[in-house]
């Protein structure tokens, strides 16, 4: 296939081809800089722009490394530091940027939708690095890229995503690749968290820990989004860990050569155990490095485009 799109808003708007594409095109380039120790500077002289409204260690960082990589120059904007606190709109901090002369824009922002948004007003590339409760494309990419690294063709796997799901752009996202890719997913977690209404969308969705990760090729867990939350959905947090965190107990239900992923920040002690998470079972890292790889395709793909299949 020959990849067409400037942007990247979601991972509902991707066929299965193009998230193929993304996931061999990072592939190529991981195994290029392990094999070379660097990959070709095809973004030298582009100029990235990463506008970030919310918090963030791993993408924020991930982009800007990505960025380097490629030879691209890269900008981090925060919130805090921009001109939005002195009630500049988003429409014009973006239209400035692209007058800046930026060949791209990378945005994290609480307004789900704001990359779409912002992607009707300028004519650069934007990238969706969250929006709200709605997606997390490159963070579901790197996930699902980490899933098959470990699992392989990932048609009929089990796999569980446990936690906060209501409020999760990044189960959101993964639900839509993992479905895509022929992956058997469950949501999981309380039921104020875990809505009936995601069934709709071809998962299983269950309210039964335990049910949950019974004969499961790989759990995902999500911390408790109370950023986005208005009310307390559970009685307390050592009750949601009492029941929904991962132990050994629970981690003994899947099966035996489980993995654990978790995108971070991860809430030790609450959604899994600290030696849990310590452990050769747990991705947790790896899906973190492999971020780099996979928004160096993403990168390269909306600034670049019209380009045929990388392997
Ligand atoms: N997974 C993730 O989005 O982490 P950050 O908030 O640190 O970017």
């Amino acid at each position: 296939m020959i990849w067409q799109r400037n942007s990247l808003l979601s991972i509902e708007d991707l066929s299965s081809e193009e998230i193929i594409f993304l996931l061999k095109k990072a592939k190529s380039i991981k195994e290029q800089k392990e094999k070379s120790g660097q990959v070709l500077p095809s973004l030298k002289g582009k100029r990235i722009i990463n506008l970030f409204m919310e918090p963030s260690t791993r993408t924020r960082v991930a982009f800007e490394i990505a960025a380097k990589s490629l030879g691209a120059d890269i900008i981090s904007i925060t919130g805090e530091a921009s001109s939005l606190t002195k009630g500049e709109t988003l429409k014009d901090t973006a239209m400035n940027v692209q007058a800046l002369g930026a060949d791209a824009i990378v945005i994290r922002h609480s307004s789900p939708g704001s990359p779409l948004f912002l992607s009707r007003l300028v004519d650069v590339p934007i990238i969706n690095a969250g929006d709200g409760a709605h997606e997390h494309p490159s963070q579901a990419l790197l996930d699902i890229y980490t899933l098959q690294e470990k699992l392989g063709d990932l048609r009929d796997k089990k796999i569980t995503i446990l936690g906060d799901i209501l409020f999760s752009r990044v189960a959101r996202s993964n639900l839509w690749g993992l479905l895509k890719l022929g992956a058997e997913v469950t949501l999981a977690g309380p039921s104020t968290l875990v809505p009936r209404e995601f069934e709709e969308l071809g998962a299983r969705v269950t309210h039964d820990p335990n049910s949950a990760l019974e004969g499961a090729d790989a759990v995902m867990l999500l911390r408790i989004q109370h950023e986005r939350q208005q009310a307390s959905h559970f009685p307390s947090l050592a009750e949601y860990a009492n029941v929904f965190g991962l132990d050994s107990v629970a981690l003994a239900r899947m099966k035996k050569n489980a993995i654990i992923l978790h995108p971070g920040p991860l809430n030790r002690g609450v959604e899994i155990e600290s030696e849990i998470a310590d452990s050769h079972r747990a991705v947790i890292l790896q899906q973190v490095a492999n971020g780099i790889a996979v928004r160096m395709a993403i990168l390269h793909s909306c600034i670049i485009r019209q380009e045929g299949d990388p392997s």
